[in-house]
Order: structure tokens, then sequence, then C-alpha cells
């Protein structure tokens, strides 16, 4: 069976002193926690993370990544250097860097291989914004983005792998996909996965993101194919992040 994993997105909040608070405050709690959890966290802060969280329950990773294994590309960060850190896991191909930062398919899964390649696990980001959903096309714009990184890494590059369906439309808003709706599509990226590689579907973590709160992620991970969260706002506070962990 599939275990599920919480992830925390911290994006780009946080000090050194909110930091400790927050991991204090999770690391107090984790004890009854079935699911396994991480979060990911500004790139600064991974000294911090790898400090307070070595040894525990929580794995860490970062929001991002370098293509590039190394050179001269400034203000970038490599799959190594995060290694360095003791990262887990890395964020690939969020929609915020998909719209903000121009990643397109090719980028990102330039930015998936690079991240197996230093022995990361790569959360990969795929949703429809609400134009998309509207138009009918989520399942071919979803299908696109997992595409576009199954071509360039293969099938069995999702063994070792987790995927995180995001409705853009969903992040940030306090407007979430109804179970329903969330179900439909991790089962149809589980099924376009099931049709290369039956062994690999069946073990692919999927998680949902996008205002996942602590009132609808009971309802939301009961569903067969939502095998936990990406969870940005309520990561930022404990006994939420938490309330969420425990209800996997
Ligand atoms: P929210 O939980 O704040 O909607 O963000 C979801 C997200 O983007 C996680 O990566």
């Amino acid at each position: 069976m599939r275990r599920k994993l919480v992830a925390g997105n911290w994006k780009m909040h946080g000090s050194l002193a909110e930091n400790e608070a927050l991991l204090s405050g999770v690391l107090a709690g984790i004890g009854e926690v079935k699911v396994g959890v991480a979060v990911c966290v500004p790139f600064p802060y991974l000294a911090q993370a790898q400090a307070r969280l070595a040894g525990s329950k929580i794995a860490w990773g970062a929001q991002n990544l370098s293509q590039h294994a190394k050179g001269a590309f400034t203000g970038e960060v490599s799959a190594a250097m995060l290694k360095d850190f003791g990262c887990a896991y890395v964020i690939v191909g969020h929609s915020e860097r998909r719209a903000l930062f121009g990643e397109s398919d090719a980028v990102v899964a330039e930015k998936f291989a690079a991240a197996q390649a230093a022995g990361l696990t790569p959360i990969l980001c795929v949703g429809e914004t609400l134009e998309e959903r509207e138009g009918g096309i989520t399942e071919q714009v979803v299908g696109r983005q997992l595409d576009a990184v199954i071509a360039k890494c293969g099938v069995s590059a999702l063994a070792k792998a987790v995927l995180a369906y995001e409705p853009v439309w969903a992040i940030g808003t306090g407007k979430t996909a109804t179970p329903e709706q969330a179900q439909a599509v991790h089962a149809f990226i589980r099924a376009r996965v099931r049709g290369l590689d039956a062994g690999v579907a069946k073990g692919l973590i999927i998680q949902y993101g996008g205002s996942m709160k602590p009132g609808n992620a009971s309802e939301l991970l009961s569903q067969p194919d939502i095998d936990g969260g990406l969870i940005g706002g309520a990561a930022l506070n404990a006994e939420e992040f938490l309330a969420i962990c425990r209800a996997g």
C-alpha cells in the first residue's frame, strides 16, 4: 500500500524566529502522526531545517532547483547543493514557477531529471487554470505536463518521484476542488501512468494541493487516489498543519 505523504510548501514565508516556532510546534505534535511528513522551505533556511529536523520523523526539502549541475548561473541553486543540506525532496514545476517565472514543460522535465540525478525525490506539480478547466481541457493540460517528464525521463522515473495535482484556481484562493473533482483528476493521472507501467502506477503517491485545510483534509484524503497533500497557507501554522497530517 502507498504511504500517504503530507508536505508543507512554505513558499516565500518565514524568518529564523518564525521557523523556529513553527518547527518546534510541529515536532511537538508529530508523535501521533501516521503519514509521512515533509516541509519544503526557502533556500536560506535549509540549514535551519536540517539542524532542527535531523533525526526526527519530518523530512525537508526545497521549492525549486536549477536544471544545471554547476557553472555560471548567477542566483541559481543546484540539486547537489540541496543534497548537501540533507534535502529529501524538491518541488518541481509548481504553478507559480510555471506562471510567474516562465518555466516551460521542457524546463520542468530538466529540473526533474537534475533532482533525480542527485538522489532527490522530485515532487512534480501539475494542474490546470480556471480558464482551462472551464474550457474542458483539464485532462489535456495535466496529461501534457506529465507526458513531458515521462518523455524525458521514462515512466520508470516516476517510481522515485511524488506527483502533486494542484488546480491553479484552488491555490491560495480558499476554493478547494471538491473531493470528487480532485479524485477524478487523480484517477486520470494514475490511469495514464498505468497505461505505461501498472506497477509504477500502483505505488505512485499523488498529492492534492490547493487550499487544503483541517476542515476539508479528511474528506480529500479518504479518496482512493489521493495519497496526501501539498499544503501552502495551512502549513505555516503548526496546529493546522498537524491537524491535516492527522487526517491522513
Ligand atoms: P494553498 O494551500 O495556500 O492553497 O497552496 C497550495 C500550494 O500551492 C502548495 O504547493
